[in-house]
Protein backbone atom coordinates (compact mmCIF):
# COMPACT_ATOMS: atom_id res chain seq x y z
CA UNK A 1 0.00 0.00 0.00
CA UNK A 2 1.57 3.45 -0.70
CA UNK A 3 0.53 4.91 2.35
CA UNK A 4 2.09 8.66 2.94
CA UNK A 5 4.06 8.78 6.34
CA UNK A 6 4.17 12.28 7.99
CA UNK A 7 6.78 12.41 10.97
CA UNK A 8 5.49 14.98 13.20
CA UNK A 9 8.33 16.94 13.94
CA UNK A 10 7.17 18.12 17.24
CA UNK A 11 9.26 15.46 18.70
CA UNK A 12 12.21 16.45 17.07
CA UNK A 13 15.75 18.19 18.48
CA UNK A 14 15.22 21.80 17.11
CA UNK A 15 18.58 22.38 17.90
CA UNK A 16 18.84 20.55 15.05
CA UNK A 17 16.84 21.57 12.19
CA UNK A 18 19.16 21.05 9.77
CA UNK A 19 20.12 17.48 10.83
CA UNK A 20 16.81 16.15 11.37
CA UNK A 21 15.33 17.41 8.25
CA UNK A 22 18.39 15.49 6.47
CA UNK A 23 17.15 12.35 8.14
CA UNK A 24 14.09 12.64 6.64
CA UNK A 25 14.79 13.64 3.26
CA UNK A 26 16.83 10.50 3.25
CA UNK A 27 14.10 8.48 4.74
CA UNK A 28 10.46 7.16 3.39
CA UNK A 29 8.77 10.01 4.92
CA UNK A 30 6.56 12.12 2.13
CA UNK A 31 5.80 14.61 4.35
CA UNK A 32 6.92 17.37 7.15
CA UNK A 33 4.27 17.03 9.36
CA UNK A 34 4.62 20.61 11.39
CA UNK A 35 2.23 21.21 14.43
CA UNK A 36 1.56 24.82 15.28
CA UNK A 37 -0.08 25.69 18.72
CA UNK A 38 -1.09 29.18 19.69
CA UNK A 39 -1.77 28.25 23.59
CA UNK A 40 -5.46 29.46 22.69
CA UNK A 41 -7.18 26.74 20.93
CA UNK A 42 -5.01 24.00 22.67
CA UNK A 43 -3.19 24.53 26.41
CA UNK A 44 0.12 23.94 24.62
CA UNK A 45 2.58 26.83 22.62
CA UNK A 46 4.79 25.11 20.19
CA UNK A 47 6.37 27.32 17.07
CA UNK A 48 4.94 28.97 14.25
CA UNK A 49 6.11 30.75 10.80
CA UNK A 50 10.13 31.15 11.62
CA UNK A 51 10.62 27.08 12.27
CA UNK A 52 8.55 26.04 8.92
CA UNK A 53 10.89 28.52 7.13
CA UNK A 54 13.32 26.99 8.67
CA UNK A 55 12.52 23.68 7.54
CA UNK A 56 11.80 24.90 4.17
CA UNK A 57 15.28 25.92 3.78
CA UNK A 58 16.00 21.79 4.06
CA UNK A 59 14.09 20.54 2.54
CA UNK A 60 11.54 19.82 -1.18
CA UNK A 61 9.65 17.50 0.74
CA UNK A 62 6.02 18.46 1.21
CA UNK A 63 5.23 20.79 4.46
CA UNK A 64 2.16 19.33 5.88
CA UNK A 65 0.95 22.45 8.48
CA UNK A 66 -1.35 21.31 11.29
CA UNK A 67 -2.80 24.45 12.09
CA UNK A 68 -3.74 24.50 16.25
CA UNK A 69 -4.64 27.88 16.24
CA UNK A 70 -7.96 29.79 17.17
CA UNK A 71 -9.28 31.49 13.72
CA UNK A 72 -6.44 30.58 11.53
CA UNK A 73 -7.82 32.91 8.41
CA UNK A 74 -5.47 36.26 9.67
CA UNK A 75 -2.16 33.66 8.94
CA UNK A 76 -3.13 32.02 6.03
CA UNK A 77 -0.92 33.69 3.40
CA UNK A 78 1.76 34.29 6.24
CA UNK A 79 1.80 30.25 6.09
CA UNK A 80 1.67 30.48 2.37
CA UNK A 81 4.57 32.50 2.42
CA UNK A 82 6.46 30.61 5.12
CA UNK A 83 6.49 27.52 2.21
CA UNK A 84 3.47 25.60 3.37
CA UNK A 85 2.54 23.43 0.96
CA UNK A 86 -0.77 21.87 3.03
CA UNK A 87 -2.58 23.50 5.52
CA UNK A 88 -4.78 21.67 7.84
CA UNK A 89 -7.27 24.35 9.97
CA UNK A 90 -9.67 22.82 12.69
CA UNK A 91 -13.21 22.53 12.23
CA UNK A 92 -13.63 23.39 15.93
CA UNK A 93 -11.38 26.84 15.25
CA UNK A 94 -13.38 28.10 12.21
CA UNK A 95 -16.68 30.07 12.73
CA UNK A 96 -16.74 30.38 8.72
CA UNK A 97 -15.23 27.24 7.55
CA UNK A 98 -16.52 27.06 3.97
CA UNK A 99 -14.58 30.84 4.01
CA UNK A 100 -11.11 29.72 5.28
CA UNK A 101 -11.50 26.56 3.15
CA UNK A 102 -11.63 29.02 -0.22
CA UNK A 103 -8.85 30.81 0.89
CA UNK A 104 -6.17 28.61 1.75
CA UNK A 105 -6.70 27.13 -1.97
CA UNK A 106 -6.62 30.82 -3.83
CA UNK A 107 -3.04 30.72 -2.27
CA UNK A 108 -2.41 27.49 -3.93
CA UNK A 109 -1.83 25.93 -1.05
CA UNK A 110 -3.93 22.34 -0.45
CA UNK A 111 -6.06 22.43 1.88
CA UNK A 112 -7.36 20.36 5.36
CA UNK A 113 -9.40 20.51 7.96
CA UNK A 114 -8.78 18.65 11.24
CA UNK A 115 -11.49 16.94 13.71
CA UNK A 116 -11.12 16.61 17.24
CA UNK A 117 -11.91 13.26 18.76
CA UNK A 118 -15.51 14.49 20.24
CA UNK A 119 -16.42 15.82 16.25
CA UNK A 120 -18.38 13.55 14.07
CA UNK A 121 -17.47 13.13 10.70
CA UNK A 122 -21.34 14.03 9.22
CA UNK A 123 -20.51 17.75 10.14
CA UNK A 124 -17.88 17.60 7.11
CA UNK A 125 -20.74 16.68 4.47
CA UNK A 126 -21.33 20.16 3.15
CA UNK A 127 -17.55 20.96 2.47
CA UNK A 128 -16.10 17.47 1.86
CA UNK A 129 -15.96 17.67 -1.84
CA UNK A 130 -13.77 21.42 -1.39
CA UNK A 131 -10.82 19.34 0.74
CA UNK A 132 -7.62 17.42 0.02
CA UNK A 133 -7.42 15.94 3.06
CA UNK A 134 -9.23 15.17 6.26
CA UNK A 135 -7.38 15.15 9.33
CA UNK A 136 -8.80 12.39 12.10
CA UNK A 137 -7.34 13.37 15.59
CA UNK A 138 -6.73 9.75 17.74
CA UNK A 139 -5.90 12.08 20.66
CA UNK A 140 -6.80 15.41 21.82
CA UNK A 141 -5.11 18.12 20.28
CA UNK A 142 -2.06 19.79 22.17
CA UNK A 143 1.06 17.50 22.73
CA UNK A 144 2.78 14.52 21.80
CA UNK A 145 3.41 11.13 23.18
CA UNK A 146 -0.55 10.22 24.40
CA UNK A 147 -2.53 7.28 24.00
CA UNK A 148 -4.05 6.42 20.88
CA UNK A 149 -8.01 6.36 21.04
CA UNK A 150 -9.55 3.60 20.18
CA UNK A 151 -13.24 5.10 18.26
CA UNK A 152 -10.51 6.13 15.71
CA UNK A 153 -11.05 3.10 13.97
CA UNK A 154 -14.72 3.56 13.14
CA UNK A 155 -14.50 6.86 12.45
CA UNK A 156 -12.03 6.29 9.68
CA UNK A 157 -14.18 3.77 8.40
CA UNK A 158 -17.10 5.98 8.63
CA UNK A 159 -15.28 9.05 6.11
CA UNK A 160 -13.77 6.22 4.06
CA UNK A 161 -17.41 5.23 3.20
CA UNK A 162 -18.39 8.82 2.58
CA UNK A 163 -15.77 9.67 0.32
CA UNK A 164 -15.98 6.69 -1.67
CA UNK A 165 -20.04 7.49 -1.92
CA UNK A 166 -19.09 10.63 -3.82
CA UNK A 167 -15.93 9.77 -5.51
CA UNK A 168 -13.63 11.55 -3.84
CA UNK A 169 -10.39 11.22 -3.50
CA UNK A 170 -9.90 13.20 -0.34
CA UNK A 171 -6.64 11.89 1.69
CA UNK A 172 -7.59 10.20 4.83
CA UNK A 173 -4.90 11.22 7.49
CA UNK A 174 -4.77 10.50 11.34
CA UNK A 175 -2.86 12.27 13.76
CA UNK A 176 -2.14 10.91 17.43
CA UNK A 177 -0.56 8.18 19.04
CA UNK A 178 0.13 6.67 15.78
CA UNK A 179 2.90 3.64 16.16
CA UNK A 180 4.11 0.49 14.68
CA UNK A 181 1.05 -1.75 15.90
CA UNK A 182 -2.10 0.18 15.06
CA UNK A 183 -0.95 1.36 11.87
CA UNK A 184 -2.01 -1.76 9.28
CA UNK A 185 -5.13 -1.51 11.17
CA UNK A 186 -5.68 2.26 10.55
CA UNK A 187 -5.04 1.45 7.00
CA UNK A 188 -7.27 -1.42 6.47
CA UNK A 189 -9.83 1.00 8.41
CA UNK A 190 -8.91 3.64 4.91
CA UNK A 191 -6.55 5.77 6.35
CA UNK A 192 -4.01 7.21 3.69
CA UNK A 193 -1.69 8.91 6.01
CA UNK A 194 -0.16 9.01 9.28
CA UNK A 195 1.16 11.29 11.28
CA UNK A 196 3.42 9.83 13.78
CA UNK A 197 5.71 11.61 16.33
CA UNK A 198 6.89 10.00 19.34
CA UNK A 199 7.13 6.44 17.31
CA UNK A 200 9.13 7.78 15.28
CA UNK A 201 11.40 10.15 17.32
CA UNK A 202 11.75 7.91 20.49
CA UNK A 203 12.97 4.88 18.26
CA UNK A 204 16.34 3.23 18.00
CA UNK A 205 16.21 3.83 14.05
CA UNK A 206 13.32 5.99 13.17
CA UNK A 207 14.20 5.85 9.39
CA UNK A 208 13.57 1.82 10.08
CA UNK A 209 10.06 2.83 11.50
CA UNK A 210 8.89 4.87 9.17
CA UNK A 211 10.00 2.35 6.76
CA UNK A 212 7.63 0.20 8.60
CA UNK A 213 4.56 2.72 9.13
CA UNK A 214 5.10 3.18 5.15
CA UNK A 215 4.41 -0.25 4.59
CA UNK A 216 1.46 -0.74 6.95
C1 LIG B 1 -0.85 16.56 18.67
C2 LIG B 1 -0.19 16.77 17.34
C3 LIG B 1 0.47 15.57 16.81
C4 LIG B 1 1.56 15.02 17.71
C5 LIG B 1 1.61 13.56 17.46
O1 LIG B 1 -1.63 17.63 19.00
O2 LIG B 1 -1.13 17.17 16.37
O3 LIG B 1 0.92 15.74 15.48
O4 LIG B 1 2.82 15.57 17.49
O5 LIG B 1 2.50 13.01 18.34
P1 LIG B 1 2.42 11.47 18.73
O6 LIG B 1 2.62 10.69 17.44
O7 LIG B 1 3.56 11.31 19.67
O8 LIG B 1 1.08 11.20 19.32
ZN1 LIG C 1 -0.46 17.14 14.24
Amino acid sequence: MNTIVAPSLLSCDFSRIKEESEMLNRSQAEWFHLDVMDGVFVPNISFGLPIIKAFRKHTDKILDVHAMIQNPDDFIEDFKAAGTDILTVHYEACTHLHRTIQKIKSTGMKAGVALNPHTPISLLKDVLKDLDMVLIMSVNPGFGGQSFIEGTYDKVRELKQEIDAKNLETIIQVDGGVNTKNASALVAAGATALVAGSAVYKSEDPMKTIEILKNA
